[in-house]
């Protein structure tokens, strides 16, 4: 898909989520309604979902949609403990050469990984973004999903999401 093109696709899941969640606060509900729109905005999402941080170095799974998820990651394994660890945004574009890769789904090739903070800058949870194509997510989907990051920061007010 071309940079123009995936640039649109969030300019719509940004305006959409804007409205969506006007007021919203209640952080299970802003994740599954978030997740809701980007995964079906992205068309070559094939598992969208947070990991949320429960304790130091722990991730458990939140609101996701697609086949079954690993239910914990410690910050230690995985492209979602990457992010969690480094605070970086991780795009993989072969999810089978990073190194501590979780396989909760054999079909998936490549995928996304974004910090989500809350609004007293604490780290609240990753969003994962999954694909069954290799090399699917490139500077657009990042600029992309750190801006809809970003846009639920206000939403999150407490860190037990
Ligand atoms: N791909 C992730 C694991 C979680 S899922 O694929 C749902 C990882 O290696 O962090």
């Amino acid at each position: 898909m071309e940079r123009n093109d995936k640039t649109e696709l969030y300019d719509t899941m940004l305006s959409e989520l804007s409205a969506l969640l006007d007021g919203a606060d209640d952080p299970v509900t802003v994740m599954a309604s978030a997740v809701a729109v980007i995964h079906h905005t992205l068309p070559y999402a094939s598992w969208t979902g947070f990991y949320r941080v429960v304790e130091d170095g722990l991730l458990r799974v939140g609101p996701y949609q697609g086949p079954v998820g690993c239910l914990e990651i410690p910050f230690d394994r995985g492209v979602c403990g990457a992010a969690a660890r480094e605070k970086q945004t991780q795009v993989v574009e072969d999810v089978h050469a990073f190194p501590g890769h979780i396989a909760c789904d054999p079909t998936s090739r490549s995928e996304i990984v974004v910090p989500v903070y809350g609004a007293d800058d604490s780290l609240v949870a990753v969003l994962d973004v999954d694909s069954r194509q290799s090399a699917a997510f490139d500077e657009a989907d990042r600029a992309g999903l750190e801006r809809v990051a970003d846009r639920l920061r206000r939403h999150f007010g407490r860190r037990s999401a």
